[in-house]
Formats: structure tokens, C-alpha cells, sequence
């Protein structure tokens, strides 16, 4: 079976109707949690934004990209609902996630709108290139999403939390691979196409959310979720994923953005040591 056909297969919207919602809401969350589910949501919930501008781009109409892209969006659409849907079942007092969305992308940063003109921009003038480029890009914060609902799962106390961060992990462990495996395709051979994705990976690396979320609000939340000396192993872990992809060998761009985001961190979560970087 073909790759695609396979995440057709068994592709679908999160199950999240069957969850314990009255446990849930008894056991409750700590404001660490809530404030994490949210970020969650939001950008969960900004995907099609993300969506329409790719859709924009000639090189995304190949049809099997389409067909994941569409997949794809379906599936991070009902993360961000099932999330909102679940904060409320708990007592959290939100708007809806369609209405969420909505105040997100209006706050949406120049930065989203700079990204989208740079990504037209390579697109236009290399579009294989930009092909392994976006691929890999995918696959690197898919592979920092799985860690995260993962790593939500097993610190949480709340175990119908834990039951919907393991479900919504399973689809984000699925579109990594998906990305993965095209990138591995669009980047075999390709000696320019590894060494722009490299250099633009080490300039530009920062866990997705950037457009509508500041610098330091990401910051926060990813070690946060990952305290202490926690974020290095798991930056470390996803390199050397990603380091199997052809050019990628020694890629040390998320270590790279866990130390130099530390001065911006609270005292509380920032790491014990930073590990030694190359020149
Ligand atoms: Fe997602
Ligand atoms: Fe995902």
C-alpha cells in the first residue's frame, strides 16, 4: 500500500465523545494544565490558516500532497475541538473553538505574514527545493507535538486527560511520519535542497505557534512542559530523528533555540546546565 493510502486508512476525526467528562471535571486540572491546553488549541486551531496559504502555492497542488494536506487539517481541526470541548467539560470558562480561532488569527503576528511572503517567495524561485524544505519542517514540529501531548499524558493526574493527549498523540505521531517519509524522498540527492533546509533550520528553528504567539510566550510553554534539563533531552531526542534524513547528520537546531531561549525563562523551569554547541 502506498504511503497515502495507508493514512487514508485511517484517517479520522479524534474520538473524544466516549471520554469520562465527569471524572474529568472531578480529578480537574492544575492552572499549568489549563494554560497548556489552551496554547494547545490555538495553534491547533490556526491550521487552516496555515492550510490556505499553502494551498496558495502551485507546488502544493500535487495531488497526493493535497489529499494528506486535507487529511491533515481535518485532524488538527478536531484537536483543537476536542481540547476546548474538554476545558469546558472541566469547568474552564472559554468561547467556543471556532470563536477562539477567530481572536487568534486576528492577533496573528507581522511575523505569520512575513513567514507566508518568505514561503511564496522560496517557493516560487526553488520549488523542489521548498518541497524538502516544508517537508522537513513538518516532520520536526510534528515530532516536538507528539513529545508534547505524550508528555501531558504522563505527568497529568488526570487520567481522562491522559486518554485524550494519548489519542491526539497517535494522529500527531502519524502526520510525523508522514512528513518523514517525504522529506527522506524530496531531500535523497538533493545536495542544495540539505543545505538550505540546514541553514535555514539553524537560523529559523522555534516550536510552531511563532506567527501568533511571541517569542517568549513559547518559550515559556514548551519548558513549562519540559522543566529543567527536560527540554534538552527531548531537543536532543527529535535531532537525532531528524538526523537520519539525508544531509541532516549532527542537526543541532533545537538545542540551539532550548538555549537560547533559557535568559527568557523563569527562574523555576530553566535548566540546571546547557549543553556544549558547535562553532
Ligand atoms: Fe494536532
Ligand atoms: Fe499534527
Amino acid at each position: 500500500m502506498s504511503d497515502i493510502a495507508q493514512h487514508l486508512a485511517v484517517s479520522g476525526k479524534i474520538d473524544f465523545e466516549d471520554l469520562d467528562f465527569e471524572t474529568a471535571r472531578k480529578v480537574g486540572l492544575t492552572e499549568k494544565e489549563v494554560e497548556t491546553l489552551l496554547y494547545f488549541a490555538d495553534i491547533e486551531s490556526q491550521t487552516v490558516h496555515y492550510f490556505l496559504e499553502v494551498a496558495k502555492l502551485k507546488v502544493a497542488r500535487d495531488p497526493e500532497l493535497l489529499t494528506f494536506l486535507t487529511m491533515w487539517n481535518y485532524e488538527e481541526y478536531f484537536h483543537s475541538y476536542a481540547i476546548t470541548h474538554f476545558l469546558r467539560a472541566c469547568g474552564v470558562d472559554l468561547e467556543s473553538a471556532t470563536q477562539r480561532a477567530q481572536t487568534v488569527r486576528a492577533g496573528a503576528r507581522f511575523k505569520a505574514k512575513f513567514e507566508d511572503f518568505m514561503q511564496g517567495m522560496i517557493a516560487r524561485t526553488v520549488p523542489k527545493s521548498f518541497v524538502a524544505l516544508w517537508m522537513f519542517w513538518g516532520s520536526l514540529q510534528e515530532c516536538l507535538t507528539t513529545q508534547a501531548y505524550e508528555e501531558l499524558a504522563t505527568t497529568t493526574k488526570n487520567p481522562v486527560l491522559a486518554e485524550l493527549c494519548r489519542r491526539i498523540a497517535k494522529q500527531e505521531r502519524r502526520h510525523f511520519a508522514y512528513y518523514f517519509g517525504q522529506a527522506k524522498k524530496k531531500l535523497e540527492g538533493q545536495v542544495f535542497a540539505q543545505r538550505m533546509t540546514r541553514a535555514i533550520a539553524k537560523a529559523f528553528y522555534a516550536p510552531v505557534g511563532g506567527g501568533v504567539k511571541t517569542d517568549e510566550e513559547g518559550a515559556r510553554l514548551v519548558a513549562q512542559l519540559f522543566p529543567g534539563d527536560r527540554i534538552f533531552e527531548v531537543m536532543g531526542y527529535i535531532e537525532r530523528k531528524m538526523a537520519l534524513l539525508p544531509g541532516m547528520e549532527g542537526l543541532d537546531c533545537c538545542t540551539r533555540w532550548a538555549a537560547k531561549v533559557q535568559p527568557m525563562l523563569p527562574p523555576e523551569t530553566r535548566a540546571a546546565s546547557i549543553p556544549a554547541l558547535a562553532a
